[in-house]
């Protein structure tokens, strides 16, 4: 496999400054000897705390989100600029709760999407379906229809700058976890329709993260998926007890 592993921490709305700096320093004592590449996605407040602590390491930074126009009287939001400033280097972006808790949509996400690249961000674009479109027998036309759409204008050389996590919505928070053969079933499903739509080089390059309910236990059976190439992991990543394992999966 010509692909790399690629394990990211998505804190979500948690941590002031001090316990992200903790957090952050101590990943960086734990992963420094790590094999694969690493990302943390702070809050917008303890992204320049934490950039300080992961400059020259082997962590990259993220942010969680951003907006979709480059700046203007946009009360509230984030602007791609704003993140460059401090360092930021991937955003990730379609979310699940940004989907469905904020209502994005996939022309919103896309237009966020190919904003981040236009600015060179590396992109994390997350899809997945919920529970009952999974029992609906949805699956595959929601994360084709999220693929798609989310990627929208964005050329073959942009594309090398984007990473997709699929993140079953019913797998998010919930300690429940896709088994590694449903996983890796989507996994080559999404790669294929990257296939279709960029080529057969490119669908063999990019890297797709499964994200939900990853933990110590289950990380290294994922991984061993070959269609499953990180992980993004929201409480998980919230320890180093269980990012570092996860992080360093055998
Ligand atoms: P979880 O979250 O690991 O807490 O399920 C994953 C995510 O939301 O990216």
């Amino acid at each position: 496999m010509n692909r790399h592993y690629y394990i990211a921490g998505n804190w979500k709305m948690f941590n002031t400054r001090a316990q992200s700096a903790q957090l952050a320093q101590e990943l960086v004592n734990e992963l420094k000897d790590g094999k694969h590449k690493y990302l943390v996605a702070p809050s917008f407040t303890n992204i320049e705390t934490v950039s300080a602590i992961i400059q020259g390491t082997n962590i990259r930074l993220g942010a969680q989100n951003c907006a979709p126009e480059e700046q203007g009287a946009h009360t509230g939001e984030v602007s791609v600029l704003q993140l460059k400033d401090l360092g930021v280097e991937t955003i990730i972006l379609g979310h699940s709760e940004r989907r469905h808790s904020y209502k994005e949509d996939d022309a919103l996400i896309n237009k966020k999407v190919k904003l981040a690249l236009k600015h060179g961000f590396e992109v994390i674009l997350c899809i997945g379906e919920l529970l009952e479109e999974r029992e609906a027998g949805k699956v595959e036309e929601v994360c084709e229809t999220q693929t798609v759409k989310g990627l929208e204008g964005v050329n073959v050389l942009e594309l090398g700058n984007v990473v997709i996590a699929y993140e079953p919505v019913w797998a998010i928070g919930t300690g429940k976890t896709a088994t590694p053969q449903d996983a890796e079933a989507v996994h080559v499903f999404v790669r294929k329709v990257i296939g279709r739509l960029y080529g057969e080089d490119a669908a063999s390059k990019i890297i797709i993260q499964y994200g939900g309910s990853v933990k110590p236990e289950n990380a290294a059976e994922l991984m061993a998926m070959e269609n499953i190439d990180g992980a993004l992991v929201g409480g998980a990543s919230l320890k180093p007890e269980s990012f570092v394992p996860i992080a360093k999966f055998a």
